[in-house]
């Protein structure tokens, strides 16, 4: 069945061509990020059991996936980039995750057939979306999920004081480039402009209202957010 004319079409979205870059995005993240310490938060929250299967979407490289694997019966890793789904495979295989299943698909086209869903992971992929569409994709991960199933949602979110935005936005891109280097803090700065990354009390209304009851919500830096949520 082909999509309405109205639905937003997810691979036209403004962020970077993921396809291209799977490889140099991980070598950015693990610069730029505590990777294994944000799998760690996430994975404590959602606190599986070997009998519980859960999604994730944007998986992207597949480092979350990967790990969560070693925890439950089954991970759905879904992307809509066919280049991150393809890395995140292989990287699968080399770690002998034999239990993560990675599936074309994305936020508002994805259809699970697969084992009832004990949590859903979405990270730093949210944004892609203008926040109409994040309010369906959050809606549809609603009913994805069994009764008082598990949602972990990071993502680019803002909590700095807009009227304070130059400030904030000139000294946080700086800091990045120092870390991680100028292509890096140009990324962000593409983000920042193209993007669709909204303000966290929009964002908490959005993930509230989609029937979640949000259990605690993590700031840091004034420009990402952890939301650590159950289904109400
Ligand atoms: C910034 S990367 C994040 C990857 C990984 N989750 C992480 O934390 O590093 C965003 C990922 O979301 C995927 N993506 C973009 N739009 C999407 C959508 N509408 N549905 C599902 N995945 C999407 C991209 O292909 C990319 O792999």
């Amino acid at each position: 069945m082909s999509d309405p004319s109205w639905q937003y079409h997810e691979p036209d979205h403004p962020g970077a061509d993921f396809d291209a870059m799977a490889e140099i995005y991980d070598r950015n993240m693990q610069k730029y990020r505590d990777v294994q310490a944000e799998i760690d938060e996430i994975l404590e929250y959602l606190a599986l059991r070997p009998d519980q299967s859960i999604l994730e979407i944007g998986t992207g490289t597949g480092e979350f996936a990967i790990a969560a694997a070693r925890r439950c019966r089954k991970v759905y890793a879904v992307d809509l980039s066919a280049g991150m789904l393809r890395y995140a495979e292989k990287k699968a295989a080399a770690r002998s995750a034999s239990n993560v299943q990675f599936l074309p698909g994305g936020f508002l086209t994805y259809r699970h057939e697969g084992e009832p869903l004990d949590g859903i992971v979405s990270q730093i992929a949210l944004h892609h979306l203008p926040d109409f569409w994040k309010q369906i994709a959050l809606l549809r991960m609603a009913e994805m999920l069994n009764d008082g199933g598990k949602l972990c949602l990071r993502d680019v979110v803002f909590s700095f004081d807009p009227a304070e935005h130059e400030r904030f936005l000139n000294d946080f891109i700086s800091k990045a480039g120092e870390k991680a280097g100028s292509n890096f803090a140009s990324s962000i700065s593409d983000h920042v402009k193209k993007e669709y990354s909204t303000m966290d009390w929009i964002m908490q209304g959005l993930i509230e209202r989609a029937g979640f009851r949000i259990k605690q919500a993590k700031k840091s830096h004034g420009f990402f957010a952890l939301y650590l949520c159950e289904k109400r």
